[in-house]
């Protein structure tokens, strides 16, 4: 698992998403594990109780009356479930009832400016249109590491009354206060040490990604002067509910924790999810947590947006996988923070971070890390290992390491600055001291340098920003496809800004690991951060489409995206793995021309075809559906979505039909043309031309590619573009072949 961008994110993201661990069983309970029972849709009867239902189940299953150590939650609002302390042998009793549909661990998962919303278009003041007054009664359901509520960025200035349809609450703990800005808080996280429960954010990283979404236009926002702006959300006007399912440490999202968040943030009405938290193992859908709330919110209307992962660039590695969720990937906008290196010959290299500290220009004697340690051997003293470095020697001095892992010894040893080799130079993160992280290249520079010369030194200079032409470009760490458990849906869907993201952040976390310093507003890099963008923009979308369903939305906003090219991109060689539909477009949204619906019965045909049948297709649909021989029969690359990807067999030559149907959300008299572009492949498109006499009319086409099968690991790549002259509604189609 040494893959270079996970490690870089540990540290740029301190809450990356990293990998699933089991939780350790309570002391007192070595036998227990917290496992979540699903039961599927609410029951529709009135007489239904589910709290004393989960009782009685429970009470039969552990054999005694009192269950008050064993049950841990319930679902009752949104869906029907609960989560409770259960040996082996109780989960497979569990497991076997009728009236539920899985029970599996609670997994630990983890989390995964302000110039983005310019680069992408969306222009401050009255430069942009807005539905001021809808985009007021806007929910936002941030799931996420709690929130600063004293933050500008949430302040209740000049905000009326919560909306009408709010059924929410504040209730965030001791000393946490809502306001009419930030409507809703509620807290899924147990009391820790110097920590009381409640849903005020230790991290940082909730209250991020909520002024990212949603946050108020806050003037001369900056970490220390540097990235200094307007820093401010997508719908700056939405109102805000918090749902808190992480804390300070390692692991400590609860899956138990976030089911009952979409439970409770879709009965109160939110309008739209957010989630940027995910594990890093996916399984199928009735045990993603993620994957079964998304489902009953989607049911519900509500779009869930989610984080890609931050396990790129490697193939297959994205989380967020089922087609009711829109999934995030990451990418950089054309602000990027450098840190330059002066060297005692003179040549200055340009380094990445953001290094806040200024030691005024002042030139420290270099040491390579490798040889100031007299307690570790090479290999480990080279990387700057902890207790490697010795302070007598690196004192006073800049330390050279081959890997970003570690300054803090450095720093803890007496270093004044640290120059480190890094692997994924693409991403930039804040330090608790001066460091400058250089491409490989650039740091053997350093090394030869050194080499040659008895006294080397060298300056680590502030950070500035500069334009960045190259934007925007996937970033390393983002989460690849292809799509792990349903090889014929694409994901990611979509990429936006995430790298390097200046926005709100809680004084209660250090800005950095082992920083001292306590900020109001941060740097911070990971699909986290983009997440919260398309979110935005989802808002945005829906504030001048009230009522279309969260298809229509994610729709819109892959189809207008705007295209990328993978050939100019260093971590694109996976393209449409890497982004999906491309990158994000605010303006574009808005008119998309034509969009591709799937409602809950489209997604229930496609879970008939996935095999989801019988009692178990029921449970979760909650109402009396079943199967029809077509539906079993559905292949999931006809589900109605806005991309369309086959993953084909390396034996036979290729040809794959694609089923679609468009609805008319443009001019009521319109006649769209395909055209099919970026292909060597043979794409023929019945019927090619689509005349629509009303709004919301729908119209059907098939899609075939044809042509020689892709070489193993590779995919080939389409763009088919439906348009009225007016409108360019473009989907990629995407295939590939079997391992
Ligand atoms: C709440 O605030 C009061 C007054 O500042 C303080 O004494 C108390 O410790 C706080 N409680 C918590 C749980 O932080
Ligand atoms: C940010 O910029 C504004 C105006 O351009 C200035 O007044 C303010 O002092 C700056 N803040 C910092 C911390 O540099
Ligand atoms: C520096 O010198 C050492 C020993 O003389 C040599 O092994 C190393 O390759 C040199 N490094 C560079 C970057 O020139
Ligand atoms: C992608 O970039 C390459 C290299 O710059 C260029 O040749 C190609 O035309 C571009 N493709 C598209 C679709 O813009
Ligand atoms: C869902 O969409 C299908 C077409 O895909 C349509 O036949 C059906 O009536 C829709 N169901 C609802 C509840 O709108
Ligand atoms: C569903 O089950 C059938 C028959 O058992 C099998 O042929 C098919 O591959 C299964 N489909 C999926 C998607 O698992
Ligand atoms: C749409 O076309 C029909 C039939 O040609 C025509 O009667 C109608 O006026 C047109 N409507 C608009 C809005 O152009």
């Amino acid at each position: 698992m040494a893959k270079p961008a996970v490690s870089y994110c540990l540290l740029s993201c301190i809450f990356a998403l990293l990998l699933v661990s089991f939780p350790s069983p309570d002391k007192d309970d070595q036998d227990k594990q917290v496992y979540i029972v699903y039961m599927g849709a609410l029951p529709a009867r009135v007489d239904y109780m589910p709290m004393s239902h989960h009782t009685s189940i429970l009470q039969d299953v552990i054999g005694e009356s009192s269950i008050k150590d064993r049950l841990v939650r319930n679902y009752k609002r949104s869906f029907n479930g609960f989560a409770a302390r259960l040996t082996e042998s109780e989960r497979a009793i569990l497991a076997n009832m009728d009236e539920v549909v899985s029970v599996f661990p609670s997994k630990k998962l983890k989390p995964q400016t302000t110039t983005s919303w310019n680069f992408m278009g969306l222009k401050e003041g009255k430069r942009t249109k807005r539905n001021s007054l809808i985009e007021s009664d806007t929910i936002i359901g941030v799931i996420d590491s709690g929130i600063y509520p004293e933050s500008d960025s949430f302040s209740g200035k000049g905000f009326g009354p919560p909306p009408k349809k709010w059924k929410g609450v504040c209730e965030g703990g001791e000393n946490f206060t809502c306001n009419n800005k930030l409507i809703g808080a509620r807290y899924y996280t147990p009391e820790l040490v110097g920590f009381p429960a409640s849903a005020m954010d230790n991290t940082g990283h909730g209250s991020h990604c909520a002024s990212t979404a949603a946050g108020n236009a806050v003037k001369h926002v900056s970490f220390y002067g540097l990235g200094n702006g307007t820093a401010r959300g997508g719908v700056p006007a939405a109102r805000i509910a918090v749902y808190k399912v992480c804390d300070v440490g390692v692991n400590r999202c609860t899956a138990e924790g976030i089911l009952a968040a979409f439970d409770d943030a879709i009965a109160d009405k939110v309008d739209l999810i957010t989630i940027s938290i995910g594990a890093d193992e996916v399984g199928p859908f009735e045990v993603d947590t993620l994957a079964i709330g998304a489902f009953h919110a989607m049911a519900e209307g509500i779009l869930t947006v989610a984080s890609a992962g931050n396990n790129g660039p490697e193939r297959s590695t994205v989380v967020s996988i089922a087609p009711w969720i829109f999934t995030v990937a990451a990418s950089n906008t054309n602000r990027a923070f450098v840190t330059k290196v002066f060297l005692g010959n003179g040549k200055t290299i340009v380094g990445r971070s953001v290094n806040s500290f200024d030691l005024n220009g002042r030139k420290y004697p270099l040491v390579y890390g490798k040889s100031a340690s007299s307690s570790c051997d090479a290999a480990a003293a080279r990387f700057c290992s902890p207790g490697c470095l010795d302070s007598k020697r690196v004192k006073g001095k800049i330390v050279l390491c081959d890997s970003p892992q570690n300054p803090e010894e450095a720093q803890a040893m007496g270093a004044v600055a640290s120059i480190v080799s890094s692997r994924s130079e693409d991403v930039t993160s804040i330090f608790s001291f001066p460091v400058s992280l250089l491409s490989e290249d650039d740091y053997n520079i350093v090394l030869s340098y050194m080499n040659s010369t008895k006294n080397p030194k060298a300056a680590v200079l502030r950070s500035e920003t500069i334009f960045n032409q190259r934007a925007p470009v996937v970033a390393s760490y983002s989460s690849r496809g292809p799509n792990p458990i349903i090889h014929d849906i694409l994901k990611p869907d979509i990429t936006a800004p995430g790298s390097e993201i200046l926005a709100a952040y809680s004084p209660y976390a250090p800005p950095s690991v082992s920083d001292t310093r306590h900020v109001k507003y941060a740097v911070l890099s990971g699909t986290s951060m983009s997440c919260p963008h398309v979110a935005g923009v989802a808002a945005y979308l829906k504030t001048f489409h009230p009522r279309w369903s969260p298809s229509m939305i994610q729709s819109a906003i892959m189809t207008t995206a705007w295209p990328m090219n993978a050939s100019t991109s260093p971590f694109n060689e996976l393209a449409e793995f890497s982004y999906g539909a491309g990158h994000v477009d605010p303006i574009a949204v808005i008119h998309p021309g034509l969009v591709y619906e799937a409602n809950k019965s489209d997604h229930i045909a496609f879970l008939c075809g996935l095999n989801y049948t019988g009692k178990k297709l029921r449970l979760i649909s909650g109402d009396s559906s079943s199967c029809t021989k077509e539906q079993t029969k559905s292949l999931p690359r006809n589900l109605n979505y806005p991309s369309m990807t086959a993953q084909v067999s390396a034996a036979k030559p290729l040809k794959v039909t694609f089923r679609r149907t468009v609805t008319n959300v443009g001019r009521p008299n319109a006649t769209y043309k395909a055209k099919v572009v970026g292909s060597k492949l043979k794409v023929k498109v019945i019927p090619d031309v689509l005349s629509f006499w009303s709004l919301y009319e729908k119209k059907s086409f098939t899609v075939t590619v044809s042509g020689a099968v892709p070489k193993a690991k590779k995919l080939v790549s389409a763009q088919l573009i439906w348009s009225d002259g007016v409108h360019f509604v473009r989907s990629p189609i995407v295939v590939y072949a079997k391992n």
